[in-house]
């Protein structure tokens, strides 16, 4: 066995003993390990939240005083401590419906694990992913409190400098990650971006 299939499957293992949904839950832990984005009593928005694996990292770690809410164009079996709403990030009612359920509260985090359906063709999927990603910033701006934080899956290619610079404008910190449970193979990265200015 490659070892980034021995990789893949001790993750799909360690998320079966877990009780995790998705070994993308990995992913989440990892980088809230290092950038501590996650706090007891934070409300968090996650946008492409299917099957729900990042749901339950975040419920756990923002616990009862927390909120979460998770949006997908899938429906997502319930998850303990989090709210999920079936729907598309660029239909503009869905940033109403999430205004409506945080009730007047600006979020403390965004997270974005969104992922178009990939076609194969690298310059085409990166194109598609950065588009999705945007989408998610516009929405992060509108949502988040001065001071959060938010995470954009992003994959490696010529728009991603770009997308970095304006992320830059937004946030006082932005870092490029890809944590050990992200497929070394996979030009999947996530850009970390840490206290919104505005
Ligand atoms: C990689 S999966 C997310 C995995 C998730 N973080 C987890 O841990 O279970 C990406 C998700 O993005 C969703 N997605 C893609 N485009 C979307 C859109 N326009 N609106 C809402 N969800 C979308 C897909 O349906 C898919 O479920």
């Amino acid at each position: 066995m490659r070892l980034a299939d021995a990789r893949k499957d001790q993750y799909r293992r360690l998320a079966k003993d877990r009780g995790y949904r998705a070994r993308s839950a990995f992913k989440l832990l990892q980088l809230n390990d290092s950038y501590h984005i996650l706090k007891r009593g934070s409300k968090v928005v996650d946008l492409g939240c299917a099957p729900g694996g990042w749901l339950q990292v975040a419920a756990k770690e923002v616990g009862s005083t927390g909120k979460v809410i998770g949006i997908d164009l899938k429906s997502v079996e319930p998850v303990a401590g989090a709210a999920v709403l079936q729907g598309n990030i660029e239909e503009p009612s869905t940033l109403k419906e999430i205004a409506d359920i945080l009730g007047g509260i600006k979020a403390d985090v965004v997270l974005s694990d969104l992922a178009p359906n990939v076609s194969g063709v690298w310059d085409i999927d990166h194109a598609r992913q950065i588009s999705l990603s945007t989408i998610a910033f516009d929405l992060a701006r509108q949502t988040l409190r001065i001071g959060g934080n938010a995470v954009f899956k992003v994959f490696e290619g010529e728009m991603l400098n770009e997308f970095r610079v304006q992320l830059r404008k937004s946030f006082a910190r932005v870092l490029l990650s890809k944590p050990s449970a992200s497929r070394q193979q996979s030009s999947e990265l996530y850009m970390v971006c840490l206290d919104f200015k505005s």
